[in-house]
């Protein structure tokens, strides 16, 4: 008996506020992404895993507007849109933080903190209130930054990611796409991400897609987890109907098989699994 299709895949009940529909992307011979069918439902939050190279960024930054799919299409709301640009999706109400981060090194904190929606009065930048709010967001959310007026560029890694993310968790954004928000971050920052992921999922109203790279944190902040494997997504359960043991297996058995992007799982593994043993747990 096949089981009954779970009715929030469709948009019988309410469109969801992110679909996708083929989605297909190339990079010369390089197939990134293939046959994408990918739903994110108001206020959800999906974690997207998968290991290096799978497509997770790729289909992030269609999403985002920054690439063009070769094939396919983007639904908001259950209406088909075109793309066009990181600002064009921005404008739209879909934000990023990118993997390779996207602030102006040049620019101190709280310039960063308002890039391109800068208040004014008049023609004329209000530098007080952007360094006012600037310091109400970053204490808001508990990290410690030494001044707003610092350059960007003399931060650390960790640091600027949470700038990122504190600047696209206060852009009123309706759907936020996080691209591994934890890769360069410490304990206590990267726990500080996770809590404000918590915060938006019970407030409601952002849909969150983010990449994540620890399967305990998968399990820790997301309604729903989709496998990403050489550009197909493999798996698409929620967190409550599946297990990291689950997630392991399915990676491990491509592994074992010897699929022909096997080379160097077993370091993947040993990094999800975060207990230094490649490949155990094939
Ligand atoms: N701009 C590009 N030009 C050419 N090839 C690209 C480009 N961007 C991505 N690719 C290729 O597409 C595939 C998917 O890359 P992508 O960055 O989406 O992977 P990923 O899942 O985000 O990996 P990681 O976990 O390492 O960040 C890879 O084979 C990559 O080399
Ligand atoms: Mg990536």
């Amino acid at each position: 008996m096949t089981a009954p299709r779970d009715p929030s895949l469709t948009d019988e009940a309410a469109p969801a506020a992110v679909r996708t529909e083929g989605l297909a992307k190339r990079f010369g011979t390089v197939t990134a992404l293939r046959d994408i069918n990918l739903r994110v439902g108001h206020g959800e939050v999906l974690g997207l895993i998968g290991d290096n190279g799978a497509g997770k960024s790729t289909l992030v930054k269609i999403l985002t507007g920054f690439h063009q799919p070769d094939e396919g299409r983007v639904l908001l709301n259950g209406e088909p849109v075109e793309l066009r640009s990181v600002q064009h999706a921005r404008s739209l109400g879909i934000e990023t933080v990118f993997q390779d981060l996207a602030l102006v090194n040049t620019l101190p904190v709280y310039m960063n903190l308002h890039l391109n929606k800068e208040p004014r009065i008049g023609p004329f930048l209000d530098k007080r209130r952007m360094r006012a709010q600037a310091r109400r967001y970053l204490d808001d959310i508990g990290i410690s930054i030494p001044s707003v007026n610092a350059e960007v560029a003399n931060l650390s890694g960790g640091q600027r990611q949470a700038i990122a993310v504190a600047r696209s968790v206060y852009s009123d954004a309706k759907i936020l796409l996080l691209d591994e928000p934890l890769a360069a971050m410490g304990a206590k920052e990267g726990g500080i991400i996770l809590d404000l992921v918590r915060m938006l999922r019970e407030r409601g109203d952002v849909s969150i897609i983010m990449i994540v790279h620890n399967y305990a944190q998968v399990f820790d902040v997301c309604d729903r987890v989709n496998l990403l494997q050489h550009g197909e997504i493999t798996l698409d359960k929620r967190t409550e109907d599946t297990s990291v043991e689950e997630l392991l297996d399915l990676v491990a058995t491509e592994y074992r098989t010897g699929g022909k992007f096997a080379a160097g799982r077993g370091q993947y593994l040993s990094e999800v699994r975060g207990d230094g043993t490649p490949g155990s747990a094939a």
